[in-house]
């Protein structure tokens, strides 16, 4: 079983920190939360740590990691090349929920970029993250730190639950900031492209850049960012995502009658909609999609407990609306047709 230690963000215990350093050290798999969500870390310099993050987690082989810094400077000697617009959004957004792909240097390991060039950097927006990387002084990798497919963490007994038994050490932060995952922002082309949306919304990135920054939408073998193609943030239940219209209506209360337990990821606004019999969880207001967007996953994971079908409502593509949709779109994908 994981040891269990609670951490004070503002109060970040020396013990705590140099108990996870040695664990890094010995090559052990140390899960702590970040701003975006809960994030399961190895030394990336370590392939046989890097290797167990890939079998404990059940991910495949060729989803390639994100490397976490505590320092800029870091990112010198992991890429080969770093444009000039990767230093104007690292300065503008580091650290932050900004993920960024540059052409990988010889120090990056192959199980990182599964094969890839190009290697994922970002330096997270988390006291304890930022402590925990300064302490140990080199870079770690980290996936999120969820069974692959299942929702993110965004609590530290989100990871419990998932991979209690499989890991070293969870360090209690409690819960997130954000509540979906970074940007993954790929500027190694020729028009910089959102591999996928989160919490630093395109806008902000345009308006850095000073021009239009691309959302990849394809499909199919062609894949820059592998993650995209497999199954994503499911809950055990299917996930449906609904319109607010008679006909969504009818069907919620035909599920009713049939005995189905129904519950609802609502938002304040569309609170009356639902019929009596729904079990409702209000994730936020539109007004703010920021509070939808952080008790996403936890609700998610929450309702799968409870009822039989999950519904969610849609968001507008823009700001964090993208990442909210991207985020229910994979979590649905077999059951709406939204893609
Ligand atoms: O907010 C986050 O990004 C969290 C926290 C822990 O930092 N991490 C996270 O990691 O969400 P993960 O592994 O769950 O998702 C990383 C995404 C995947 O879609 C992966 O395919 C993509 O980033 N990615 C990683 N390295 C890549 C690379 N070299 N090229 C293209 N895509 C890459
Ligand atoms: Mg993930």
């Amino acid at each position: 079983m994981a040891k269990y230690l609670k951490v004070n963000s503002n109060n970040i215990s020396k013990e705590s920190l140099e108990y996870a350093v040695k664990v890094l050290e010995n090559g052990g798999l140390v899960a702590f939360p970040t701003e975006t969500v809960y994030g399961l870390g190895a030394d990336a310099f370590n392939p046989l740590a890097i290797k167990k993050i890939f079998i404990v987690k059940e991910r495949p082989f060729d989803n390639p990691i994100i490397v976490h810094v505590g320092k800029i400077e870091e990112v010198y000697s992991l890429a080969e090349y770093i444009s000039p617009e990767a230093e104007k959004l690292m300065k503008s957004f580091w650290p932050g929920p900004l993920t960024l792909i540059f052409p990988r240097s010889s120090l990056v390991d192959d199980l990182i970029t599964a094969g890839s060039n190009k290697v994922a950097i970002r330096q997270p927006n988390h006291p304890i993250a930022l402590a925990l990387l300064n302490t140990f002084g080199r870079p770690i990798c980290a996936p999120s730190a969820n069974l692959s497919g299942r929702p993110s963490p965004t609590k530290a007994e989100h990871v419990l639950e998932d991979l209690g038994d499989r890991i070293d050490l969870i360090l209690d932060g409690g819960e997130v900031i954000w509540g979906v995952e970074s940007t993954v922002l790929d500027l190694t082309g020729e028009i910089p492209l959102i591999l996928r949306p989160g919490a630093c919304p395109k806008e902000n990135i345009e308006e850095i850049l000073g021009k239009r920054v691309e959302i990849w939408r394809g499909k199919g073998e062609n894949v820059p960012s592998p993650g995209l193609k497999h199954k994503h943030y499911a809950p055990k239940v299917p996930l449906y995502i609904i319109k607010i219209n008679e006909e969504w209506k009818n069907k919620i209360n035909n599920w009713i009658k049939e005995g189905k337990k129904v519950g609802v990821l609502a938002s304040e606004e569309y609170r009356s909609f639902y019929p009596d019999g729904v079990k409702l969880v209000i994730v936020g207001t539109r007004k703010n999609l920021a509070t939808v967007a952080s008790n996403l996953f936890g609700a998610m994971r929450y309702l799968e407990e409870e009822v039989d079908i999950i519904l969610s409502e849609a968001y507008p593509l823009e700001g964090l609306g993208l990442a909210i949709m991207d985020r229910l779109r994979r979590a649905s994908y077999e059951n709406s047709n939204w893609l």
